[in-house]
Parts: structure tokens; C-alpha cells; sequence
């Protein structure tokens, strides 16, 4: 027994890993193991030996099993600080920064308006970017003969052969919105509409694709004073100066009478300041809106008469954060958009501060 002892307890000792433990309590403790082949001899015994025999090989036993647990528990510990050495992690380390992309100038120009129009008490409307020639053209008083029409440098699309429907068109301005906010809301209404034109056009200040807002305030006693006052409200609140306006008769078939608006400005070494000086930069069109248009809308212009204007946005943002080249508002280049980008929490609000 004292052999069956040392040879088990050296065994156990020398083992590498869980699995030899098991083969060796098989072997030693298992129910064919050597102590149970022992226990089975007692059988032959006399009682005196038997008593003698027994109790040895029960404690025997005990003592396997105890040096198997404590071995075993030994190796769970050894590969658990193993594995923890290997997985060692610093974290007190400082984190890995990301880059985190920025807000488009039109965005936050956008917002910057509609925070500012909103305030004065006109809501967001939008429209399609692919409109029916009728919406675009002849619902605003351009009929098909009409040469403002040639002037759009208007994006058709594909009619297969043999369908004679008139074409949609890539909407030439935002003024479609007019008629379709008349028609879903009726008068009175004070909205704005921002949002994608398309003219095939391109240059240093001119994209196949550019933004506008478009303005509509109707009512029934709205006049061209009211006009001036929203505008010049509007600049001065979106440049944070005061800007002065000049209100120059224009024609646009959809207003009658109608007016560009350019903003006093001054040019500095190739670039523009806004509100100083003694040139002029025009920035939209406006003007009451044409009784053609009213009753296109649903309207009876008898009743409700108001104004409408149209901004280009680019040419805004270009001026605001001195942009000098339209065309890389669309190129998505990293390097420009970190540069000209906004932070995602610079929410434009009148009392947050529109500027940067
Ligand atoms: N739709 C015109 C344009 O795109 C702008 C405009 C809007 C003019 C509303 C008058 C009234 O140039």
C-alpha cells in the first residue's frame, strides 16, 4: 500500500494538465482502479485483517482523491494567471481619436434661414425635385411658348418613344412649392421652401445643381412694404450687421411687379464684405405675386394678395463664410469639408447665435 501511495502522489505531482489528472483518477480511484481492485481482495481476508486492511484503504483512497482535487485546482490557477498575462490591458491608456465629420455650409446656411424666417413666423414646405412641366412652368405663369422658359436651361427627362405625355423636368427653381403649399393649405399662408434646382450651367458660380429658398406670405392686406421689411429683417439678422438692400425692378413671369434685391457689399483684395461699402451683389428675386399664379394655387386674387422671393443659398454661404468657388461645394473633398465644415452640435438658433 505504502508503493500504491508514493506512486500516485509522484504521478499526481508530475502532472501537466486536467487531462492526465483524469487518467490517473481512473486509474487509481475509478471503479476498476487499483484501490477498488484492493478493496475487492478484502473479501478474502479474515475479519482481523479486514479490520486492519479496510480503514487503511479507505484513507488511502480519501488521500488520492485530495491530492487529485488540490492538483487539479492548481492547474485551473496556473492557466488562469497565464491566460491573464497574455490578456493584459492597459486601461489607463488614453483612447484612439476619432474623426468626426463635419455639417455642409448649404446645412447649416439652411438651418441658419429657416431659423431666422421661422421666427417671423413662417414654416418649413417642400416639394419634388422631379416636378411636372406644369407645376415648374405653366402654373406660374409660364406657358410653353414663354422664352423664361428656354432661359431655365431645363433638365428633361426620358419620355420612351410613342409616350406623348408632357416630360417631367428636374425642378429650374423652388417656386413650384408656391403652388403646391397654395393648393394643400389655402390662404393665409407664410412659408418657406428650401431645397435642390437644377439648371445645366456650369461655371465658377453656377452648379447643374444648386439650392434656393423660396418665400411665400399671403393675405389680405400684404403689400411690397412688408416685402422690404422681411427681407432687410432677414439679411441683417443672417449676416449680424446691417445690411442695406436695393430693390431693383426685374421681370419674372410668376410676380407682377417684380424686383431683384442686391445687398451693399465691398470688395477687399479679391474677396467681398458684406454690409459695407458701396457695391451691390444681388442675392434673389422677388415680388407680389401675379394674379395667375393666385388662382393656378386655387386662390381668388381678388380676396388674398401677397409677396413670394426666391434665394440662392450657395451664393448666400459663399458670402457669409467666404467661399470663393462654388463648384467645391460638390466635389466632397475631405480636406475642403474639415475646412468649411460646422460642428454637429453648432445648432443655428437666433438665441444661440447664428455666426460661428
Ligand atoms: N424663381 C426665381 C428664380 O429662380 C426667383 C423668384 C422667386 C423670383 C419668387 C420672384 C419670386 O430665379
Amino acid at each position: 500500500m505504502d508503493d500504491l501511495r508514493d506512486k500516485y502522489i509522484n504521478l499526481i505531482a508530475d502532472a501537466a494538465d486536467e487531462v492526465a489528472i483524469e487518467d490517473l483518477r481512473v486509474q487509481a480511484v475509478g471503479k476498476k482502479g487499483e484501490i477498488a481492485l484492493k478493496m475487492r481482495e478484502l473479501g478474502k481476508m479474515t475479519p482481523e485483517e479486514r479490520q486492519i486492511m479496510g480503514p487503511k484503504l479507505n484513507a488511502l483512497k480519501d488521500e488520492i482523491n485530495s491530492a487529485l482535487s488540490a492538483k487539479k485546482t492548481a492547474l485551473a490557477d496556473a492557466a488562469l494567471d497565464e491566460r491573464l498575462k497574455t490578456e493584459w490591458l492597459d486601461v489607463t491608456l488614453p483612447g484612439r481619436g476619432r474623426r468626426q465629420g463635419s455639417i455642409h455650409p448649404i446645412s447649416q446656411v439652411t438651418e441658419e434661414v429657416t431659423a431666422i424666417f421661422a421666427d417671423m413666423g413662417f414654416a418649413v414646405a417642400e416639394g419634388p425635385q422631379i416636378e411636372t412641366d406644369w407645376y415648374n412652368f405653366d402654373a406660374l405663369n409660364i406657358p410653353g411658348h414663354h422664352p423664361a422658359r428656354a432661359e431655365m436651361d431645363t433638365f428633361y427627362t426620358h419620355r420612351a418613344e410613342g409616350d406623348d405625355r408632357p416630360p417631367h423636368v428636374l425642378r429650374t427653381h423652388t417656386s413650384p412649392v408656391q403652388i403646391r403649399s397654395m393648393e394643400k393649405n389655402g390662404a393665409p399662408i407664410r412659408i418657406i421652401c428650401p431645397g435642390r434646382v437644377y439648371r445645366a450651367d456650369y461655371d465658377q458660380t453656377h452648379t447643374p445643381m444648386f439650392h434656393q429658398i423660396e418665400g411665400l406670405a399671403l393675405g389680405k392686406d400684404i403689400s411690397m412694404a412688408n416685402l422690404k421689411w422681411v427681407l432687410e429683417e432677414f439679411f441683417t439678422a443672417f449676416f449680424g450687421t446691417e445690411v442695406k438692400t436695393r430693390f431693383r425692378s426685374s421681370h419674372f413671369p410668376f410676380v407682377e411687379p417684380g424686383a431683384e434685391v442686391d445687398i451693399q457689399c465691398k470688395w477687399e483684395n479679391g474677396s467681398v464684405k458684406v454690409g459695407e461699402g458701396d457695391d451691390w451683389l444681388e442675392v434673389l428675386g422677388s415680388g407680389m405675386v401675379h394674379p395667375h399664379v393666385l388662382k393656378s394655387g386655387g386662390i381668388d386674387p381678388d380676396e388674398y394678395q401677397g409677396f413670394a422671393f426666391g434665394i440662392g443659398i450657395d451664393r448666400l454661404a459663399m458670402l457669409k463664410y467666404g467661399i470663393p468657388d462654388l463648384r467645391a461645394f460638390f466635389d466632397s473633398d475631405l480636406r475642403w469639408l474639415r475646412h468649411y465644415g460646422f460642428a454637429s452640435l453648432d445648432q443655428p438658433t437666433l438665441h444661440g447665435g447664428l455666426v460661428r
